[in-house]
């Protein structure tokens, strides 16, 4: 026989709905821990993704910066014609000596003066290859090249052109001191008097085209010197070290210019 005993139901009754409450409170907390779980993991996959966007960012920054960077190896290729002595180009910052100090370039003629400015112009010629010719605006079609060997396609000789400018100036310097030195004996001043002047003054016009050319921008400022007088002073110039284009003309001589 059934009998209703209050106090077994109340005890399940509350027995249940504790139960109820402890179920919910379990699910409660299961599904609190579901929920920042899935926060979490949200929150590390948004971190990674912001990482990973963050990494991106700075290796594409880096190589647009890399393949960008204007080196000073680039900026003399812009700005020269190709020539293999490129890869001899070195810049430096210079300051030239503004208070004249005689030297073995200056002064009077001697057996050392005529040597130093020797070793400035006098270099044999290197090869410039066929691929270049384009590139300075003639074709190795033409034909009237100076060959290097006897293979055509061997390339062609050529002179570093700083040099040919120097020996200008060389040649200038010889004629004003004509009287204090034998010349005779240099092809640059065989023929008469008006063949010589003519060579002096062709050299004068390449000299004045080269400055023109290459103008230097460099400020050559004015400064208020002893007793009120402006003087000026040179300030640092970007310079190619003429040294190491001398070395490797020296280095990769294929013939000598006067043969
Ligand atoms: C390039 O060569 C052509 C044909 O010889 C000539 O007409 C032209 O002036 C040359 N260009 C330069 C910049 O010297």
């Amino acid at each position: 026989m059934w009998e209703l005993n209050p106090s077994r139901l109340f005890k399940r009754l509350r027995y249940q709905q504790i139960a109820s409450i402890r179920d919910d409170a379990l699910n409660g907390v299961a599904h609190s821990q579901k929920v920042s779980q899935r926060k979490s993991t949200l929150y590390i996959l948004s971190h990674i993704a912001i990482s990973c966007l963050c990494l991106l960012v700075s290796i594409s920054f880096f190589f647009s910066k890399y393949y960008h960077e204007v080196s000073d190896e680039k900026c003399v290729r812009r700005f020269s014609a190709p020539s293999p002595a490129m890869e001899a180009v070195e810049l430096e910052w210079l300051t030239f000596n503004d208070n004249f100090q005689p030297d073995e370039y200056s002064g009077y003629p001697s057996a050392t003066s005529e040597k130093a400015w020797g070793a400035l112009w006098d270099f044999g010629a290197f090869t410039v290859p066929l691929e270049s010719l384009a590139g300075l605006n003639k074709s190795s079609m033409t034909g009237d090249f100076r060959l290097v060997g006897s293979r055509p396609d061997a390339g062609v000789g050529g002179l570093l052109e700083g040099a040919h400018q120097i020996h200008c100036l060389n040649l200038v310097r010889q004629f004003i001191y004509r009287d204090h030195w034998d010349y005779s004996k240099l092809p640059s001043f065989s023929g008469g008097e008006k063949t010589r002047r003519h060579h002096v003054d062709h050299c004068i016009e390449t000299l004045r085209l080269v400055f023109s050319c290459q103008s230097d921008v460099t400020p050559y400022y004015l400064v208020t010197g002893h007793g009120g007088k402006t003087e000026s002073r040179g300030l640092p110039h970007k310079c190619r070290k003429y040294s190491k284009l001398v070395d490797w003309v020296n280095s990769h001589s294929v013939f000598d210019t006067v043969e």
